[in-house]
């Protein structure tokens, strides 16, 4: 662990079948006025909005609705729930939903009391310091898993007009429930576009670095729990165990403990923010789209890295082969099992055009990694990832 770091995650998670029975304590702790935010229905169809409800109602909480918060959240309903916080003076937002509506949420609050102009430009393109106006507190109710905004401070923000998604760090929830059986209506589209959205999470704190770090270890524990469960979850999706273990290691990959004392590198969520402003795409899909390209030109300049990660996660037997052998076998073997997953692994399939795809290659650079890549290498890995 040699580069210094602080570590503090003020979000208190409440896990498991009977976690919403937490909601009624939490909310007592909040004013009158709740901003209640959902997404596009899922909620209404599989009974957890009347349950949300009811509790609110024996909270007494007066309840204002923010609803059809879109995947790839909008500016303009982040805008829309922001003015609905000023107008209404309220006390707490409760987000019941999937990275979506969190990510929403958070920016709700970020920006109902922001002094200036533009908050999409000064927060999340320039990323500017949060002025020190009021932050209305939020609370989660998580229904989809993979991003981590349930226990991180991420924001990702689609400015559809300008064809513009970008991240930043807002602030953490106070507190998130997790009872994964509320993720068993998911599609198994969602459901494992999500677990692949965690292995990236993952992937991108670990490829970077050369040093003995007890992050690696970390991360590594954690990629081979959920690969393991993802194998289980697929033949049968409503194994709690299975879906909630994936759910932990969800929270786990981005809450801050993976990646402590490393460098990272962040070039695939850039490349894919950018393919899912232009095709709103599922974005773990669009991350597994990206991946297997992106590490199959990569793996030379961090070998040792991809070597360990195809012997430790894939278990690729190295007797008689180079490392460079062994290193593409393990990306072999990950793609070998999103496909098995049903993930996808073209933009083709996502909907993108070969005439989108130098736009795309204009993502914001991240990059931590074992390369700083360009404009044209980033083209190259998009077309190798085309079809
Ligand atoms: O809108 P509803 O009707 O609720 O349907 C949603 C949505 O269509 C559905 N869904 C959610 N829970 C369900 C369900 N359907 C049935 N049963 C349930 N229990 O699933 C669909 C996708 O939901 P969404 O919230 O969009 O998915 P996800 O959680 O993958 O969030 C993706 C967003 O998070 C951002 C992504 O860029 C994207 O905008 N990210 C946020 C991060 C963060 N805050 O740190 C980091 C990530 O890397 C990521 O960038
Ligand atoms: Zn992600």
């Amino acid at each position: 662990m040699k580069y210094d770091f602080t570590f503090h995650n003020p979000t208190k998670i409440y896990f498991g079948k009977d976690s919403l029975n937490n909601l009624e304590i939490e909310l007592k702790k909040y004013g009158k006025r709740i901003l209640f935010v959902y997404g596009g229905g899922s909620i209404k169809k599989n009974g957890i909005y009347d349950k949300v409800i009811a509790i609110l109602k024996k909270c007494e909480k007066e309840v204002f609705e923010c609803k059809d918060v879109l995947p790839n959240p909008a500016l303009t309903k982040m805008l829309e729930g922001a003015k609905m916080i000023k107008d209404n003076d309220i006390d707490f937002i409760l987000a019941v939903g999937g990275g979506s509506v969190i990510d929403c949420a958070k920016g709700m609050s970020a920006a109902a009391y922001y002094e200036g102009d533009d908050v999409f430009k000064s927060y999340w393109i320039n990323r500017e310091p949060l002025q020190d106006t009021k932050m209305v507190p939020i609370g989660t109710v998580l229904t989809m898993v993979g991003t981590g905004s349930e226990m991180d401070a991420g924001s990702v923000i689609s400015d559809t007009v300008n064809k513009i998604k970008a991240g930043r760090a807002l602030f953490n929830p106070d507190f998130s429930i997790l009872n994964p059986e509320f993720t068993f209506t998911c599609s198994k589209y969602q459901m494992v576009s999500g677990i692949f959205d965690c292995m990236s999470h993952l992937m991108e704190q670990y490829f970077s670095g050369d040093d003995d770090n007890t992050s690696d270890y970390i991360i590594e524990s954690l990629y081979k729990s959920v690969v393991h469960s993802a194998r289980i979850a697929v033949q049968n999706p409503t194994d709690y165990e299975a879906r909630s273990n994936i759910m932990w290691c969800s929270s786990l990959a981005l809450c801050g403990i993976p990646g402590k004392s490393k460098t990272q590198d962040w070039e695939v969520h850039g490349i894919e923010h950018q393919l899912s402003a232009y095709t709103n795409c599922a974005h773990g899909m669009g991350l597994c789209a990206i991946s297997m390209p992106y590490y199959r030109y990569i793996y030379k300049f961090g070998l040792h890295k991809f070597v360990r990660f195809a012997k430790e996660i894939w278990k690729v037997d190295a007797t008689g082969k180079t490392d460079e052998q062994v290193a593409l076998e393990g990306i072999d073997c990950m793609e070998k099992f999103a496909k098995e997953c049903g993930m996808i692994t073209t933009l083709k399939e996502l909907g993108a055009t070969p005439e989108m795809l130098p736009d795309i290659a204009n993502s914001s650079r991240e990059s931590g990694g074992y390369k700083k890549i360009t404009h044209a290498e980033i083209l190259e890995i998009l077309k190798q990832c085309y079809e």
